[in-house]
Parts: structure tokens; C-alpha cells; sequence
């Protein structure tokens, strides 16, 4: 199952598949690409580091959405990547039809949060804020809503008493780290 990696900043989520791939763990999937939307991003600097194409493609004019026919390039460089499946790993960008018809039940996302609740920006801070004992991170196919689609996994974070935003936040990432790259090894596997 070869893959292309969309991510926005860090890229330690990018780093923990790409690692997960090094080693060995990610079954039959393979990473072929990784693209991002902001120049000079960290993210881009793991495409030497591990050996996977790694590029900044011009999103467009719009902040949180592609312009149309910046989608369509995407969606271009994706296939002539190779890759036949899409993971978004921080991706902040949302989705319109050129890519949900290049890639039907082929896209998945990752959320910091336990979806249904605290979409949208912000998913760790929304949920402290809110003063939850639980929070989370979720992987789940991408459809037209905003975080809506299909959940595959979910992993649970507890608040405790002496967390701070910056500690509970970390625990989550750390969270990401290990459920996304387990997500695309079973899904590679036909296992999820
Ligand atoms: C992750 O926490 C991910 O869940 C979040 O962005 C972060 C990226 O970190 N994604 C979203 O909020 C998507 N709406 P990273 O660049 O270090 O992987």
C-alpha cells in the first residue's frame, strides 16, 4: 500500500510512521512521498533523514481550505508519487471533491482529540479548557464533514490532577505517535 504523507508544522507524527517504516513495523504500507502546505516547515526536513521525497506544494490563497485548482495539483503529484492512499499526520487543511474522488476511502486523519467531541482547531486546547477528565486522539477516514468520518481507532488520555496544558498535550502527541503508525500497519494488512 504506497502512501503519501500531507502534513503543516512538526511532523513528529510524519516522523513516527516514517520510523515505524524504517523498523519494519508498518506491515505492507510504504510511504512514497510526504507534501506540505507551509515552505520551510520541519516536516519537510524528514524526507533526507528517511529517504521519501519531501516537498512544499502551494496550497493557494485560502488559509484552511486549497484553492480549486491547487487541489487538483495535489491531488496530480500525489498519483504521479505513486501513492493510492493519503495520510493526513497534522495536516490543517480541509478536503474538497477532487481529493475525496481521487482517493474514495483512502484518506484517514489524525485528531488530538476523542471525536466526536472538540473538532475543528485547537483539539487539545478546547478539550482542556473544557476541563475533561478524558481526552484523546482519534484516526478516522476523511469524508466531506469536518472530522466526521468513519472512526478506526481512538486512544484515551487522562487529565490528572498535577497535568499541565503543555503536559497533557504531550501525552496526547505521544498517543498519536503510536496509534497512527498501528492504524496504516492493519489497514496495509487489510486489518482494520
Ligand atoms: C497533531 O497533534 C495532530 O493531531 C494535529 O496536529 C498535530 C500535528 O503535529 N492535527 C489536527 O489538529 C488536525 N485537525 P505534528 O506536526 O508534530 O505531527
Amino acid at each position: 500500500m504506497k502512501f503519501a504523507i500531507l502534513g503543516s508544522g512538526t511532523g513528529t507524527n510524519a516522523e513516527a510512521i516514517l520510523r515505524a517504516w524504517r523498523d519494519g513495523r508498518l506491515g505492507n504500507a510504504c510511504p512514497v512521498a510526504v507534501f506540505c502546505d507551509i515552505a520551510g516547515a520541519r516536516i519537510l526536513s524528514l524526507g533526507e533523514k528517511y529517504g521519501v521525497p519531501a516537498r512544499f506544494l502551494d496550497p493557494g490563497k485560502f488559509r484552511t481550505k486549497f484553492s480549486p485548482e491547487r487541489e487538483v495539483a495535489y491531488v496530480e503529484e500525489i498519483k504521479n508519487a505513486g501513492a493510492e492512499f493519503v495520510v493526513l499526520a497534522g495536516f490543517m487543511r480541509v478536503l474538497k471533491t477532487p481529493f475525496l474522488e481521487a482517493f474514495p476511502g483512502k484518506i484517514i486523519n489524525l485528531h488530538p482529540s476523542l471525536l466526536p467531541a472538540f473538532p475543528g482547531l485547537d483539539g487539545i486546547g478546547q478539550a482542556w479548557r473544557y476541563g475533561v477528565a478524558v481526552s484523546g486522539c482519534t484516526v478516522h477516514y476523511v469524508d466531506a464533514s469536518v472530522d466526521g468520518g468513519a472512526i478506526i481507532d481512538q486512544a484515551v488520555v487522562r487529565r490528572e490532577k498535577n497535568d499541565t496544558q503543555e503536559t497533557f498535550a504531550q501525552k496526547i502527541h505521544d498517543a498519536e505517535h503510536v496509534i497512527l503508525p498501528d492504524v496504516i500497519r492493519r489497514i496495509s494488512l487489510g486489518e482494520a
